[in-house]
């Protein structure tokens, strides 16, 4: 009942539970005596307006009187500004990554779903495992193999490559380290590097993507504990990192025990073409840390992403996850490993590839005019002038 509400008569609520008169009386007389409710001529009983314990907070705040109620938290880290309306509100959406939500088979995805909650698999419910649920890393083990050649890796299904980026710079980073990043980046993965009290240092780009040249120079200074890359398709630029320059990075990182982030965040928006396998597929030095997403192929909400790592770092990376998170959305988890085991996946894959090529077609006719660095995909399409 809320405050100011009638209470039923006594002959009723003695009707109701089965109890005598006096013994419902008594009940009520020390219900009004505790303050919850009270007694009004020829109205009966009612829940009181102020209930004791609102009463009660009230006190104890004015004992306390000329103390503030509110106290200003000392926040010793903060994170990034948070959009101020999202960009789905508009018409026509050109912000970075966003996948089109018309083009995904909600209604088939929905199938998975329901299928996987009218068999609920309680050892993946609890707690424990924190690397993914088993079905889709057997997917995701399968899939980059396909499609990318990455073999002997572990898979960690983290909760999008962005906590993936987290981790990852908690566990290789600290304040004094330095981090070498393309000059124009990705801000969410440089947020979560600067975060640990690591310096960014811009590393020179051109249409080949990043300067081997002046990650030498950047790494002689000294400091250097990260590599982060985006060379399939350098984010925000679109270029491709080309085979000799990769190799060039790699061997200055092995020669100098640097690890590589490697944020393959697109691979499927490549088209005509084979894209060039990741650099995680010919690492002898296990330097690699290779990154993917489902935010593109499915939308950001789905929050899957796949770390394909080092024993080493696969084991360092789900002990760390179990003091943010435990484990991620296993229902998620299992219905995207059934979409994939039933074929839904690469179907979506195939059709949005098709639908993707005529709008990138199209793109290039109106940008006729207007050079662009890179076109032989299309999330996004860099313009210069
Ligand atoms: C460079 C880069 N990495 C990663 C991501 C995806 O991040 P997440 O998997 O956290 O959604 C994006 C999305 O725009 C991106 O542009």
């Amino acid at each position: 009942m809320a405050a100011g509400d009638k209470l039923p008569s006594v002959k009723s609520i003695s009707e109701d539970v089965g109890y005598n008169r006096h013994t419902v009386m008594k009940s009520l007389a020390e219900l009004v005596a505790e303050g919850w409710i009270e007694s009004i001529q020829r109205v009966g009983y009612k829940v009181v307006s102020h209930l004791p314990i609102e009463n009660s907070k009230r006190q104890a705040l004015s004992r306390v009187a000329g103390i503030s109620s509110h106290i200003d938290y000392r926040f010793v880290r903060s994170g990034s500004a948070l959009p101020s309306y999202p960009a789905n509100r508009f018409e026509y959406n050109f912000s970075g990554g966003q996948p089109d939500l018309n083009l995904f088979p909600f209604d088939e995805f929905k199938r998975c779903m329901s299928e996987v909650l009218s068999r609920p698999n309680p050892a993946q419910l609890s707690y424990g495992q924190s690397a993914g649920t088993p079905e889709l890393i057997d997917q995701v083990k399968t899939y980059p193999r396909k499609s990318r050649a990455i073999t002997e890796r572990e898979i960690v299904i983290t909760n999008g490559s962005q906590e993936a980026l987290f981790i990852v710079s908690q566990l290789l980073l600290q304040s004094g380290d330095k981090v070498a990043v393309e000059e124009l980046g990705y801000p969410p993965a440089m947020s979560a590097f600067s975060n640990t009290g690591a310096e960014l240092v811009g590393v020179k780009q051109d249409a080949q993507g990043m300067c081997p040249d002046n990650l030498e120079v950047q790494i002689l200074k000294g400091n250097i504990r990260l590599i982060y890359l985006t060379p399939l398709h350098q984010y925000p630029t679109t270029v491709t990192l080309t085979v000799s320059r990769r190799m060039a990075i790699y061997r200055l990182a092995a020669q100098h025990k640097i690890p590589i982030v490697e944020d393959d965040y697109d691979h499927e928006f490549h088209y005509r073409c084979q894209p060039l396998p990741p650099m995680a597929t010919e690492d002898p030095a296990q330097l690699i840390i290779y990154l993917s997403t489902f935010s593109k192929i499915m939308f950001p909400g789905a929050r899957i992403g796949i770390m394909a790592v080092s024993k080493a770092m696969a084991k360092a990376v789900t002990e760390y996850r179990l003091m943010i998170c435990h484990k991620s959305n296993v229902l998620m988890q299992a219905a995207l490993a059934k979409w994939m085991a039933d074929g839904g996946f690469e179907r979506h894959l195939r059709r949005t590839t098709r639908v993707n090529l005529q709008r990138r077609d199209h793109a290039v006719l109106v940008l006729k005019k207007t050079p662009v660095l890179n076109l032989l995909f299309l999330m996004a399409v860099w313009l210069f002038g």
